[in-house]
């Protein structure tokens, strides 16, 4: 090969590799504009702080919840993110408002969603807050919060209880110690609670939870069940179950992400490489399913339209294969979790897990997910889905969605710059 056919090469690739970054760059700004104006637009018409937007309603209209809902954190959580990438004072001033007025949240105990309703909002806050006294406060509050969550865990059992005592999506068991897989995103608080206390008490009922979890959530393949009930005097499983996937052998794909998501939290915060090994194989269950689609934001459930998981409750006929609705909310998160994933493991399976990871972000990006500025009552992805089994919040935006979605992006934009 003579020099100049080299040079040029080398030319022709720092061209592409320069394209490619502006091309990035341009997508996380302009992502981040819309959420900017869409969030502004939101907080136009929201001024009751006991109210945190959570989806739309059947008009179309912002449905607010109160702090108890386990969705409460993710509205401060959006703006702190917002604050992180504009740096702009007023976002930090309105995150600061919506957090505060979370507070009585740290005495959440009647389910399990403490974590995310408190390290969404305080835990983002304490990371971007400048203020000492205010951190201070704002750590007080986490630690109080972590001390509730502590209520629901029985060390007879070895995990924290998700729900009361509660009948099964069919109506024919009574769950007893029902835990979900969702359950592991609580943890991430605990570990945080142990650091800034010494007192390792959070982090091992976190290390408890995700390891009788990593034993009785997964099936051989490395899919998930949503619920595991268990017999709270002996701690052995009664029953292994769904509430919002299609059904008890299916995978909700939302379940499936936090487990991706979580177990790769978990290594973070251990070192055990029983939780990486977990989250590897979490995540390629996920990537490698025949169902999942192109542009790599899942359907509600890894199974549904297959042979065996077609019949629809509602009619009782065949559902509509061509209009089974895509969960952006699990793509957000997920893209989230690989992104972080990716750091942990080798060459080969880092650019596996960043290139679905991109492809996610760029699939959310597009006009089919991301809201046009002043549409989508100010929420910044359309398309994903609550409950399907339930019909709740199905096709609709929500606000974890957005939440995911713009931390995926920061955590790209820190991987790429
Ligand atoms: N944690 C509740 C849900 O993902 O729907």
């Amino acid at each position: 090969m003579n020099s100049s056919f080299k040079k040029t090469n080398l030319t022709v690739l720092a061209s592409l590799f320069f394209a490619t970054s502006v091309a990035n760059a341009q997508m996380i700004k302009k992502d981040f504009e819309v959420a900017d104006q869409q969030y502004k637009i939101m907080l136009e018409t929201q001024h009751d702080l006991t109210s945190f937007p959570r989806s739309t309603d059947e008009n179309g209209k912002v449905k607010g919840v109160g702090v108890f809902d386990w969705t409460g954190g993710f509205f401060p959580g959006v703006m702190w993110y917002i604050y992180e990438y504009t740096k702009n004072p007023a976002w930090l001033a309105s995150a600061t408002k919506w957090t505060t007025a979370l507070e009585k949240g740290k005495d959440l105990n009647q389910h399990h969603d403490i974590g995310f309703v408190m390290y969404c909002s305080y835990g983002n806050a304490v990371r971007l807050e400048k203020d000492p006294k205010k951190r201070e406060e704002y750590n007080n509050i986490l630690i109080h919060s972590a001390k509730t969550a502590l209520t629901r865990f029985d060390p007879k059992v070895g995990l924290i209880k998700s729900w009361n005592t509660k009948a099964s999506w069919d109506g024919k068991t009574t769950w007893q110690y029902p835990v979900i897989i969702d359950n592991m995103m609580n943890l991430e608080m605990l570990c945080y609670v142990s650091k800034i206390t010494g007192d390792p008490i959070y982090k091992n009922v976190a290390i408890s939870h995700a390891l009788k979890t990593m034993e009785n959530h997964f099936r051989k393949d490395f899919s998930t069940y949503h619920v595991v009930d268990y017999d709270p005097k002996t701690g052995k499983v009664l029953h292994q179950q769904t509430n919002q996937g299609y059904s008890d052998d299916s995978t909700w794909s939302r379940g499936q992400g936090w487990a991706i998501y979580a177990y790769t939290m978990m290594y973070r915060e251990t070192g055990d490489k029983r939780f990486l090994a977990t989250a590897k194989k979490a995540a390629d269950f996920y990537l490698k399913h025949p169902n999942l689609p192109k542009d790599k934001i899942p359907y509600w459930d890894f199974n549904v339209g297959q042979k065996g998981y077609q019949a629809d409750w509602k009619t009782e006929g065949r559902i509509n294969l061509k209009a089974i609705p895509r969960d952006a909310s699990a793509g957000a998160l997920v893209a989230s979790g690989l992104l972080e994933l990716s750091n942990y493991v080798g060459k080969k399976q880092k650019q596996f897990y960043f290139k679905n990871a991109e492809t996610m972000l760029k699939s959310l990006s597009s006009e089919k997910y991301l809201a046009k500025v002043g549409t989508n009552a100010g929420f910044i992805l359309k398309e994903s889905v609550g409950s399907f089994p339930h019909n709740f919040e199905v096709g609709t935006p929500l606000v974890y969605a957005d939440y995911y979605f713009l931390e995926a992006l920061l955590r790209y934009q820190k991987a790429v710059n």
